[in-house]
């Protein structure tokens, strides 16, 4: 009778000791940048405080932080998470729930939190991901027969996003055609093409996300090409045009007109020469340069969600609606007060006044009211870099961080430059059709991924 009470007591003094280490969330997702809470806890809620509880990743012996001897141990601890983790709950009631700060992508994986007493040791596993959303789609189209090649592809995400194509009534569009590709600081970007019938009103979409809630979508029209038909077009005039001034020029040589005396237009002179490499183009800016006109932002342009600074040369995106999260223009546009019709101007525009803090920016030109047909510009994105807004899958190189832009909108040539000022090189000259009779005006857009403004300097 004795020994059986023995046994039980030893029984439950055991168990007593014994305990089981659960996780109310075996998979955390948080942005990158932010921070997580993963979370450890003992049942019964014991006290913890004289127990030992390692945090690990991968490797046991390289612990995200160790408690041990009553306090954590800090030398103990992987130097990749110092200074960035803690215990975050309440030890004595057997909470050992980890926080981990400034959530890096490197940090995504499965933890194991375990927890030692003299007699005993239990673990649990947690999975955490970092989530990072990625750039808007952007679109390309190609001719491919009497078809279209609609490519869309968006950057910078982390884990993993998926791509679905709809058409204007929402059905999903099926492609076998889905590419991932990771960048060296690991997020995902996506692309994706189609071939479809063009179209002028039957729109599709391409949606890049998460989940519903955390996801980009884009819109566009799978037209044919216009340069296509305007090309063949000019081509045929060409042809025209030489045979007529072939035929004169047999008439002249035959003596039927005398020829004219030969005269240089002045005018022309005037202009600066514009052969094409972009040694030329910086010729000509650093003439223009010391001619910089100065802009001021229209303010009935410059509508919700832009703001205006006193200054009346800066725009920034102001507070979000949530009308606007949901509004498709990723740069809603300001246009300047000073239109231009003729003639060579130049203006600067700063993009980013602190380092690398600016995550989008859109500057060029367009007419009024702003079309698709008249905006030229650069836009910058971060994860994409700079691109021509009329081919948004062309990155365009520049010599590191651009900070302020120098703008040449020519007539007489007919194109539209791009200086990088800082750095003084070459980025990008437009081509402009029909610039005749038409003004135009100088753009300015802020993005809508920060409130940095953008700003005629
Ligand atoms: C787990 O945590 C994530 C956030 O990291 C949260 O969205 C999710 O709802 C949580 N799941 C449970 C079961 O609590
Ligand atoms: C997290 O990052 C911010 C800004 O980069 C910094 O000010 C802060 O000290 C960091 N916190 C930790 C715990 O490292
Ligand atoms: C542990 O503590 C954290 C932070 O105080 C809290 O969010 C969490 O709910 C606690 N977990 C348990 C199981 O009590
Ligand atoms: C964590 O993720 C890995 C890989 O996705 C999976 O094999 C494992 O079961 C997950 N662990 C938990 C605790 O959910
Ligand atoms: C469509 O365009 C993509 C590039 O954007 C290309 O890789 C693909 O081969 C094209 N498809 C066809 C059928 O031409």
């Amino acid at each position: 009778m004795l020994l059986i009470c023995i046994a039980s007591l030893l029984i439950c003094s055991a168990a007593a000791s014994d305990f089981s280490v659960f996780s109310s969330n075996a998979s955390v997702s948080e942005r990158l940048g932010s921070s997580a809470v993963l979370p450890c806890g003992l049942s019964p809620s014991l006290n913890a405080e004289l127990f030992k509880v390692r945090w690990h990743k991968d490797d046991y012996n390289s612990p995200v932080l160790l408690y041990d001897d009553l306090k954590i141990q800090e030398n103990a601890g992987d130097p990749l998470y110092r200074g960035r983790v803690s215990l975050i709950g309440d030890l004595q009631k057997g909470n050992l729930s980890l926080k981990l700060e400034n959530l890096t992508l490197a940090d995504g994986g499965e933890y194991v939190c375990l927890v030692k007493s003299l007699t005993w040791y239990e673990s649990v596993k947690v999975n955490l991901t970092i989530k990072e959303l990625g750039s808007s789609p952007l679109f390309l189209m190609a001719e491919d027969g009497n078809q279209v090649n609609v490519t869309c592809r968006s950057n910078g995400w982390s884990p993993k996003p998926t791509l679905t194509w709809r058409d204007k009534g929402g059905r999903e569009l099926t492609t076998s055609h889905i590419y991932y590709k990771t960048d060296s600081k690991g997020l995902v970007s996506v692309s994706s093409w189609l071939l479809l019938s063009p179209s002028e009103s039957e729109w599709i979409s391409c949606s890049v996300g998460l989940s519903d809630q955390e996801m980009k979508e884009g819109r566009v029209l799978p037209r044919k090409e216009i340069w296509r038909e305007a090309f063949i077009a000019t081509l045929v005039l060409s042809l025209f045009i030489v045979i007529i001034l072939t035929a004169l020029l047999l008439l002249v040589r035959k003596g039927l007109f005398p020829p004219r005396p030969s005269h240089k237009n002045t005018k022309e002179e005037e202009t600066l020469p514009l052969t094409g490499p972009s040694e030329e183009r910086l010729m000509m800016w650093r003439k223009l340069r010391k001619n910089k006109v100065k802009l001021t932002v229209d303010p009935e342009t410059c509508k919700k969600p832009l703001t205006m600074k006193q200054d009346g040369a800066s725009v920034y995106r102001g507070q979000l609606s949530k009308s606007d999260l949901f509004q498709s223009s990723s740069f809603p546009p300001a246009l300047s007060k000073e239109g231009f019709s003729s003639g060579q101007t130049y203006w600067e525009v700063t993009v980013d006044q602190k380092e690398n803090s600016k995550k989008s920016w859109c500057v060029g030109v367009t007419q009024k009211p702003p079309t698709e047909e008249t905006l030229t510009a650069l836009c910058y994105e971060e994860h994409c870099g700079i691109y021509p807004s009329t081919d948004p899958h062309t990155q365009i190189p520049a010599e590191g961080h651009v900070t302020t832009l120098g703008l040449i909108l020519d007539f007489k040539h007919k194109t539209l430059s791009f200086i990088n000022v800082d750095k003084e090189s070459h980025l990008q000259t437009f081509r402009m059709n029909n610039m005749e009779n038409s003004k135009y005006f100088a753009l300015i857009s802020p993005g809508m991924k920060d409130s940095y403004p953008v700003k005629f300097s």
